[in-house]
């Protein structure tokens, strides 16, 4: 044998080593998205699998969307880029036509050999996703809906008042009594199990299930409602808006207003308030079905094989359950931005990371963890590259002592169409957005600016300003006392403006 052939061989079986490695290493990734489930950690429900999942893995006490709605939280986060880089605030823009043909999340995996699924919510259905929760490109095969989820709106709540089958707010029901017999959730768990018991590929696999609850109609089965007892829930401890809250940062629920049991209380539009016993029962109903999503969770986890599995577990915003008199998503409060953000995979310590952190750091993150490839580049203003991360790897905090890292905080936004709150200011479409509320949330403060937004240029107007709000969470984590007039914070305010104003130039076109 010639010394030619010899290193031929040597390479050869170097090649076959280093292919069998990287397939042999490659890990499985389940990402749980829970549809409007706000973080939870601190408060009386007790989510017991959600804990588990906290308590083996890497918990972000400070993780938040970038925009408190459905549609644009859900294509940021599977894009890794923000809504102004999108141009998505409502639900009625796909990237690939308008924008760019940006590669998401699941795409990456799928690109890289992995099979993707996507099971439930998981891109927010309709025009933001083509109608097709972006297949071929995201997924291997064609996503599953749960076939009852055409019943989410039916009147089948049955009211303690009148007796009778209503579309109501609180629905706890009785699954046998069902269209069907079952429930989407409980469908879509069936299907996952099948998924993961069934599958005969050797190939790793990328799997997403996005849970509907506790999103509203709150319909979950009845049982749950018990875990709950009413006389333990607490009401929200600033059920009133603030004096000093700029009148642009409330938007008036008007999908809770709207619900049968809700209208039958004639709250006035915008500003009326909940009543204590119906502040007290939203509470209970949600944690409940809260609950009940977690028990979903814990069957779902034992079904996976966790020595070789990424496990994520998040959501696309929170909720108000009633601070500063709100109700549901909609806004820049903390209780609407905050999410659940645990990663439980082998190697990773199990710790609270207090940093703030955001769901465009999802993408970076788990394509770290996976060792798929280490140089993605940063994106730069307006990149129509395909592939760029405007957020990072938060690799770093899980696997290296990096607790109290560096000067991170989290961006978020919420447009408007008006100062004065009117039936559309809890979802503008793009055509009647007129202000946008930009916050930054550091690890002490939180900073918003409503400032004006051009909705045909996508231009913001950093001189035309429409309220301001600067809240201290060392000494008010409700948000309930608006300091930005204070003296003894001027220096601060004027810190955060430049840090949030230069981000935000970072993205958009001006
Ligand atoms: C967009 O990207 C997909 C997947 O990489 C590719 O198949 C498709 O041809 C691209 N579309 C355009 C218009 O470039
Ligand atoms: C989105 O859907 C429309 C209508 O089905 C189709 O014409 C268009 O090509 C789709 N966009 C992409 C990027 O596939
Ligand atoms: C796996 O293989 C079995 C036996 O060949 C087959 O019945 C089953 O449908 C396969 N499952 C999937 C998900 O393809
Ligand atoms: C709400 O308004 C309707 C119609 O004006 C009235 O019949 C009803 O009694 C009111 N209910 C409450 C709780 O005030």
């Amino acid at each position: 044998m010639s010394l030619s052939q010899f290193l031929l061989i040597q390479l050869l079986i170097l090649l076959v080593c280093f292919t069998f490695q990287s397939t042999a290493t490659k890990k499985n990734v389940l990402l749980i998205l829970v549809d409007d489930l706000r973080h939870l950690s601190d408060e009386m429900v007790i989510l017991p699998n959600v804990k588990k999942l906290v308590n083996e893995g890497a918990n972000f006490k400070n993780a938040y969307t970038q925009q408190a709605l459905c549609a644009p939280s859900r294509n940021s986060m599977l894009t890794g880029r923000r809504p102004d880089s999108l141009r998505l605030y409502d639900f009625y823009n796909y990237w690939r036509d308008k924008v760019g043909n940006f590669t998401t999340l699941p795409q990456f995996f799928k690109d890289n050999g992995y099979e993707t699924y996507s099971i439930g919510k998981v891109f927010h259905p309709g025009i933001s996703s083509n109608f097709t929760d972006d297949y071929p490109y995201s997924w291997s095969q064609q996503p599953y809906h749960p076939p009852t989820e055409k019943y989410k709106d039916a009147a089948v709540c049955k009211d303690e008042e009148t007796k009778k089958l209503q579309s109501n707010l609180l629905c706890p029901v009785n699954v046998r009594h069902q269209p069907g017999g079952t429930l989407p959730d409980l469908q879509s768990l069936g299907h996952a199990v099948d998924f993961l018991s069934n599958r005969n590929s050797s190939r790793p696999f990328f799997l997403a299930v996005g849970f509907y609850k506790p999103h509203i109609p709150i319909k979950y089965p009845e049982e749950y409602l018990a875990r709950i007892p009413i006389n333990k829930v607490s009401p929200p401890r600033h059920p009133f808006m603030s004096p000093n809250t700029p009148l642009v940062s409330w938007h008036p629920w008007t999908d809770i207003r709207r619900r049968d049991d809700i209208a039958r209380l004639n709250i006035s539009f915008p500003f009326g308030t909940m009543p204590y016993e119906w502040s007290l029962k939203i509470r209970q109903n949600y944690y409940a079905a809260a609950t009940y999503v977690d028990d979903l969770i814990g069957e779902l986890l034992s079904y996976v094989d966790r020595r070789n599995t990424i496990v994520v577990l998040t959501s696309d915003h929170g909720w108000s359950l009633g601070e500063n008199g709100l109700w549901a998503k909609y806004s820049n409060f903390d209780v609407a931005l905050k999410v659940p953000l645990i990663f439980s995979a082998p190697g990773i310590h199990s710790r609270n990371i207090h940093t703030p952190v955001e769901l465009v750091d999802i993408f970076p993150t788990l394509v770290d963890l996976s060792g798929l490839s280490h140089n993605i580049p940063k994106c730069n203003k307006l990149d129509k590259s395909l592939l760029c991360f405007e957020g990072k790897s938060l690799k770093p905090f899980m696997v290296d002592d990096y607790t109290t890292f560096g000067s991170h905080f989290a961006i978020s936004q919420y447009p408007r169409p008006s100062v004065y709150p009117k039936k559309n200011s809890d979802k503008p479409r793009l055509k009647y957005i007129k202000i946008m509320g930009y916050s930054i949330k550091t690890k002490r403060f939180r900073y918003t600016e409503w400032v004006s937004f051009n909705n045909t240029l996508f231009t913001v107007d950093w001189n035309k300003l429409f309220g301001l709000e600067l809240y201290d969470h060392l000494t008010d984590p409700d948000e309930s006392n608006n300091l930005y007039l204070v003296h003894k914070y001027k220096n601060i305010k004027q810190y955060l403006s430049r840090l949030l104003r230069s981000h935000v130039n970072r993205y958009n076109t001006n």
